[in-house]
């Protein structure tokens, strides 16, 4: 049984990855430093699989700790690098936080790759990369323009540094490019937890709906699209997660023909802000209170994905529609807040 270190594991798309590995038979760790998450994630993933996943509190900026993760465990076969910071808004305002985090953990990771030779390593890119692209859909062979954020400057400098690292080591790795990642676990068991004010669309969608957030503001109606709102290709976090099982077992099979491929994983499909607000509306029977506002800063006016390549390479299916998305995500809301109400009925009451 093959075991992958999952780094981010506690987190949104890391969470949802283990619980397809796990599935598929691979063997699990995770290391996460609870930065941007928690592991109550950690408890879905068990009562969906069963299995209880060890995690490391390590932050991979300290390379010692990351070290002993290896040391720990020298039959690690393949790593899939999650843990970064994601928010593009707040990499435009924090760019050295940004690039100091998402950095230093990949080239220490890599470090402890080459030195105990992990076989794989699959690595979280984004539709970021792509900057603000002169066609759509983009394909895995679109140039690259300027990234618009920080954010997006890490993917590229990430892809980049993992590229001559490949090409001077025996580690065979995949850059999956992913476009808008929504939705939870069909159980409802897994899903989105962002700590703070939610930067994404979708929980700012549903906490809005649900109260926790009295309006949702739509960042700028004066796009050149259909309807004046940013397009993007939403796919669900679940379809996501089976990719990256996919990319493993690929590499495992060694049917790759580069020590480096990409591939982009969106649905093919641009939806606009509008349009993703209209078919919650439509799954949940609210009307979402929301206003429109000033454009976000860093924002990239439309992208959205053609597939072909993981399809076809891959054998990627996709199985959930943007309605699914939207009622995953809302039940999953729904969730958190029955339970956020039982664990303040249980908490010590001070007085
Ligand atoms: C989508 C659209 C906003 C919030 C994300 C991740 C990034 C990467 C790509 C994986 C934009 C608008 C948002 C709100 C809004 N994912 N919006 N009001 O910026 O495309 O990037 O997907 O690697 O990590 O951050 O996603 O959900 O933040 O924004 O109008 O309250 O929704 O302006 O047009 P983004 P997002």
């Amino acid at each position: 049984m093959a075991k992958i270190l999952v780094t981010g594991g506690c987190g949104y798309i890391g969470s949802h990855t283990i619980v397809d590995l796990l599935e598929n038979g691979f063997d699990v760790i995770s290391v996460d430093n609870n930065s941007r998450s928690s592991t109550y994630l950690l408890d879905g993933i068990q009562k969906i699989s069963g299995k209880k996943v060890k995690n490391y509190h390590v932050d991979l900026k300290n390379f010692d700790d990351t070290l002993a993760i290896f040391q720990e465990n020298d039959d690690i076969e393949g790593v899939i690098h999650f843990a970064a910071y994601k928010a593009v808004g707040e990499s435009v305002a924090e760019p050295l936080m940004y690039y100091e985090n998402n950095m230093f953990s990949l080239i220490n990771l890599l470090k402890c790759v080459k030195e105990f030779n992990v076989p794989y390593f699959v690595f979280s890119s984004s539709c970021t990369v792509y900057g603000n692209p002169d066609e759509i859909p983009v394909t895995e062979q679109t140039p690259e323009k300027p990234a618009e954020s920080p954010y997006g400057a890490t993917k590229q400098m990430g892809e980049r540094i993992i590229r001559d690292f490949a090409a001077q080591n025996k580690t065979a790795c995949i850059l999956l490019r992913y476009f808008n990642p929504v939705g939870a676990h069909p159980s409802i068991l897994l899903g989105e937890l962002p700590l703070g004010k939610p930067a994404n669309l979708v929980p700012a969608i549903t906490q809005t709906a649900i109260g926790k957030l009295p309006q949702m503001k739509v960042f700028g109606s004066d796009y050149p699209t259909r309807d004046g709102s940013c397009l993007r290709d939403y796919i669900h976090v679940s379809d996501i997660a089976n990719a990256h099982t996919l990319s493993v077992q690929y590499l495992i099979d060694k049917k790759n023909k580069h020590n480096c491929e990409t591939f982009n994983l969106g649905t093919g499909n641009g939806v606009t802000v509008f349009e993703a607000i209209k078919a919650f509306e439509e799954v949940s029977g609210i009307n979402l209170n929301y206003t429109v506002g000033p454009r976000r800063p860093g924002d990239v006016i439309a992208v959205y994905a053609n597939n072909d390549l993981a399809v076809k390479t891959l054998g990627w299916k996709i199985k959930y529609n943007l309605k699914e998305m939207m009622d995953t995500a809302w039940k999953w809301e729904q969730k958190v807040k029955a339970d956020e109400e039982i664990l303040n009925r249980q908490k010590p009451s001070l007085n």
